[in-house]
C-alpha cells in the first residue's frame, strides 16, 4: 500500500452558526492548500451529535458546511467533500483507536472539560471519546498534514500520541510505521478568533450572544453593526504588535483586518498607527463585506438545490471510502481480526 506523502484531512462540524473564526482559522487554508496537496474535507457529522442536535438542523446544517466548502472556493471534482457518517471506516477506526488511547490522556483535554462544564457525569460518553474519533477521522487517510485553528491543538497532539502507540502496540504484526504522524497546519494572523464581545473568550458557534460572532450566512447590515458595536478601548492604534498586549479586543480587530487582508499585524498597524477604532472599524467592516458577502452570496445560491449538495457529498463519499478501505482492512489485520 503507498504511503501518502501530501495529503490534508480537515473537519468542520455542522452545528449551525459558522462564523469569521471557522473561516479565518480553518476554511480559507483549506481553499490554498488545493494546490499543493490531496485534500480531504470532512463535514463531521458524528462529532455533532456528541451533544445533542436537531435532525432536521443537523440535515440542514450538513449541507451548510458542504456549502461553505465550495462557495469558499474548493474544488470537489479534483479534492474530496463528504460527511462523516457516510463512510464506516471512521467509526471502525474509532473504534480500534479507542482500545489504543488511554483514560489519563484523554481526561487531559481541555475541550472536552470546558463542554463537559459542571455537569460531566451527564455528559455524553462520545463527548469524551471525541477525539478519538477525529484521530480515526485523520489516520484513516493516513494523512499528513491537518489545517485547524490553534483551539484543535491539543486534538493533534492526542492524535499523533495515538498513531504512535498503535504503532508500536503491534509492532510484532506489521504495524511498525503504519499511522504517519500527522502534522497540524495552524497558520495565519487568526488562528484564534475571540468574540468580539469578549476578547478573553473564543469566537463560537454557540456563545449565546449572536452579536460576539459574525457568521457567514450574515447580511452586509448584520456585519457592518456587529463590527460597529465591537467592544474596543479607548487608546488609539499602536505602532507595534508590542503595543496589543493586554488589549485583546484591540489585538483582535487588527488579527482580523490583518487576516482577512492578507497581510500581517505589523504591517496593519503601520497603515492606522495613531488613529481610533472610529476610524479602524468602518474600514474593518468594508473588507469583511468585501471578502466575506461573495462567499455568502453563493452558500445560499447552493443551498437553493439541495440535491445537487447530497450528490456531491455522495460522490466525496464513494472516493473517500475507495481510500479509507484498504487501509482499514490492513489495522484489521495488524489487530488480528479474522
Ligand atoms: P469546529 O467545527 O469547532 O471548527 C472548525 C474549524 O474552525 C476552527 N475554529 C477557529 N479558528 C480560529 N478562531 C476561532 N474562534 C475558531 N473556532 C473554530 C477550528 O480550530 C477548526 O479547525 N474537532 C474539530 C472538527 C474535526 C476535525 C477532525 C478537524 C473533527 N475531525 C479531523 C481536523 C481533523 C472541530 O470541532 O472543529
Amino acid at each position: 500500500m503507498t504511503m501518502p506523502t501530501n495529503r490534508v484531512f480537515s473537519g468542520v462540524q455542522p452545528t449551525g452558526n459558522l462564523h469569521l473564526g471557522n473561516y479565518l482559522g480553518a476554511i480559507r487554508h483549506f481553499v490554498g492548500l488545493q494546490k499543493t496537496h490531496q485534500c480531504l474535507y470532512c463535514v463531521v457529522d458524528m462529532h455533532a451529535i456528541t451533544v445533542w442536535q436537531d435532525p432536521k438542523e443537523l440535515a440542514h446544517n450538513t449541507r451548510e458546511v458542504a456549502a461553505a466548502y465550495i462557495a469558499a472556493g474548493i474544488n470537489p471534482k479534483e479534492h474530496i467533500i463528504f460527511n462523516q457518517s457516510k463512510v464506516s471506516a471512521h467509526a471502525e477506526l474509532a473504534w480500534v483507536l479507542n482500545c489504543v488511547g488511554r483514560m489519563g490522556w484523554l481526561s487531559r483535554m481541555t475541550q472536552f472539560k470546558e463542554k463537559a462544564g459542571k455537569h460531566k457525569e451527564n455528559a455524553s460518553v462520545g463527548l469524551f471519546t471525541y477525539p478519538v474519533l477525529m484521530a480515526a477521522d485523520i489516520l484513516i487517510y493516513r494523512a499528513t498534514h491537518v489545517p485547524v485553528g490553534d483551539d484543535q491543538k491539543q486534538h493533534l497532539e492526542l492524535a499523533r500520541d495515538i498513531a504512535q502507540k498503535f504503532n508500536n502496540d503491534f509492532s510484532g504484526n506489521g504495524s511498525e510505521g503504519f499511522f504517519p504522524a500527522p502534522e497540524p497546519l495552524i497558520m495565519g494572523a487568526a488562528t484564534r478568533v475571540m468574540s468580539l464581545r469578549d476578547g478573553s473568550k473564543k469566537m463560537s458557534k454557540s456563545d449565546p450572544s449572536a452579536m460576539s460572532r459574525i457568521t457567514l450566512t450574515d447580511t452586509v447590515d448584520d456585519i457592518a453593526k456587529k463590527i460597529k458595536k465591537a467592544k474596543t478601548d479607548m487608546e488609539p492604534i499602536p505602532e507595534t504588535a508590542e503595543g496589543l498586549k493586554e488589549r485583546p479586543e484591540a489585538d483582535n480587530l487588527v488579527g482580523i483586518f490583518a487576516a482577512l487582508s492578507g497581510q500581517t499585524k505589523d504591517d496593519v498597524l503601520a497603515d492606522f498607527a495613531g488613529q481610533g477604532f472610529g476610524a479602524f472599524k468602518p474600514k474593518l467592516a468594508e473588507l469583511a463585506i468585501e471578502k466575506l458577502s461573495p462567499i455568502t452570496g453563493e452558500m445560499a445560491r447552493l443551498m437553493d438545490d439541495p440535491a445537487e449538495i447530497d450528490r456531491i457529498l455522495a460522490d466525496g463519499a464513494e472516493r473517500a471510502s475507495a481510500l479509507a478501505q484498504p487501509v482499514l482492512a490492513e489495522v484489521k489485520k495488524i489487530v488480528g481480526f479474522v
